[in-house]
């Protein structure tokens, strides 16, 4: 079986798919500048001035297990850890830089440390790793789209060997590939204009990947297209839609569902920023992670710890809610994907096997529709407390079905009489499963 056949993808994505939520974390020096990882490209600082973070750089609270502790208890069940990000720092001791955590104040592999805890609280472990680098000199600046000296005229005639950046960056995928045991993901970024696919030499790469990694799974980031029927072999395991949810499940040329995961951040920003609230509610992150699952996909919500490596207050107190909402309703996400069944109008499907969980958000007008489904529903129950819901004929069928909906389908209540409107059980997603009929 060919590494990049669908059925190959589909079977290493397997814990993956069914693992449906998991955390990213921006960590780095930009934590200390608190305006975001982009800060040194957006501000056009010098590879010099913006040293001063790296002399600085010495989070003095960061904890993997208090990390690993937090994302367990808000029901994640892998994460993701930038190991380098855009501005070249990299949180590993590699043997191919001096600009590293370990040659800062702090001295720590702040990599294996994650790593290690991780693996303690029983989370699959991803490595992020950018493919840009704005600290190393063969990486293109002048003219670039992004790099902090694009705009600089000192740059313009700067030669610089970009064979000598791939040499350098494979050689630290190795590194990574290497020396911490097992790694589940590894999550490039990013591809553009003409910096895709064989630009990074990425057929070598991936094959490199596997080699010592056989069941890693990769994103798509490197610049392949998943979607064809002969995807390259450097396209990827997984879709990754950043800030989007995609508006159905995401399929290949063959109309084969692809495994994907959308990633979000909890206010506004990836890396650190102090200034950043506009934080979403604990509710909104639940409706993103159910949204996922019914198409198929998984959420990775992003973290961005300080520059002492704590994780945000208002980032735990979102995630530990969400937890808790996951600790009831969890055997609706988990192992769960896209239902046979089209979503409602009222809320999303999650299913498995037979059973079909219907998650609702906001209260609905009397009694809830479910198109088509008479006769195919054994039971419902609310999940998170295993009480009855009603599952009943339109409620006024005695004086003649209402022409707005079909005698095929059927409702829900909470109760009677089954035409009242009930406030949801659960505000923030209420859940009922549905045991289905099995020769439906
Ligand atoms: C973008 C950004 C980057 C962030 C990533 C997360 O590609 O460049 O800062 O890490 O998205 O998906």
């Amino acid at each position: 079986m060919k590494t990049n056949s669908y059925e190959a993808i589909w079977d290493r994505t397997k814990w993956f798919r069914e693992a449906r939520f998991g955390a990213f974390i921006h960590f780095g020096i930009y934590a200390i500048a608190g305006r975001g990882e982009w800060v040194q490209s957006a501000e056009k600082i010098s590879k010099e001035k913006y040293r001063q973070y790296f002399d600085e750089f010495n989070p003095d609270s960061y904890d993997a297990d208090e990390w690993a502790k937090v994302i367990k208890e808000a029901g994640m069940k892998y994460a993701v850890l930038t190991a380098k990000h855009h501005d070249g720092f990299c949180l590993f001791d590699s043997q191919l830089t001096d600009f590293k955590s370990t040659n800062t104040s702090c001295k720590r592999d702040l990599i294996k440390e994650y790593i290690e805890a991780l693996r303690r609280a029983d989370l699959k472990v991803g490595i992020y790793y950018s493919l840009l680098d704005w600290d190393h000199p063969d990486y293109p600046a002048y003219g670039d789209r992004q790099h902090p000296m694009r705009y600089n005229e000192d740059f313009k005639n700067k030669s610089h060997d970009f064979d000598k950046y791939i040499a350098y960056f494979h050689g630290q995928v190795k590194e990574l590939c290497t020396n911490y045991g097992k790694i589940d993901i590894m999550w490039f970024d990013f591809s553009y204009w003409e910096m895709k696919g064989e630009a990074w030499k990425a057929t070598e790469l991936v094959k490199m990947i596997r080699e010592l990694q056989p069941d890693i799974i990769i994103d798509n980031r490197l610049g392949g297209n998943m979607e064809l029927s002969h995807p390259e072999i450097y396209a990827g395991d997984f879709d990754g839609p950043e800030q989007c949810i995609p508006r159905d499940m995401v399929v290949n040329e063959q109309g084969q569902s692809l495994p994907w995961e959308v990633c979000m951040t909890l206010n506004n920003s990836w890396g650190y920023c102090g200034m950043d609230k506009a934080y979403k509610l604990p509710s909104f992150v639940i409706k993103c992670l159910v949204d996922c699952v019914s198409k198929n996909g998984n959420l990775l919500v992003n973290i961005g710890p300080d520059a002492r490596g704590r994780i945000p207050k208002q980032s735990k107190t979102i995630l530990s809610e969400v937890g808790d909402w996951l600790r009831d309703n969890g055997e609706s996400i988990y192992g769960c994907g896209a239902s046979e069944i089209e979503n409602p109008q009222w809320g999303r499907f999650t299913q498995k096997e037979n059973t079909l969980y219907a998650h609702l958000f906001n209260p609905v007008l009397g009694h809830i529709n479910m198109k088509g489904m008479r006769d195919k529903i054994q039971k419902a129950r609310v999940v998170a407390d295993g009480s009855e819901v009603i599952v009943t004929d339109f409620w006024n069928l005695d004086n003649g079905v209402s022409k707005m909906d079909s005698p095929e389908d059927v409702y829900l209540a909470f109760g009677y009489p089954v035409a009242n409107t009930y406030d949801l059980p659960d505000p923030r997603g209420t859940v009922i499963k549905l045991e289905l009929k099995v020769n439906r």
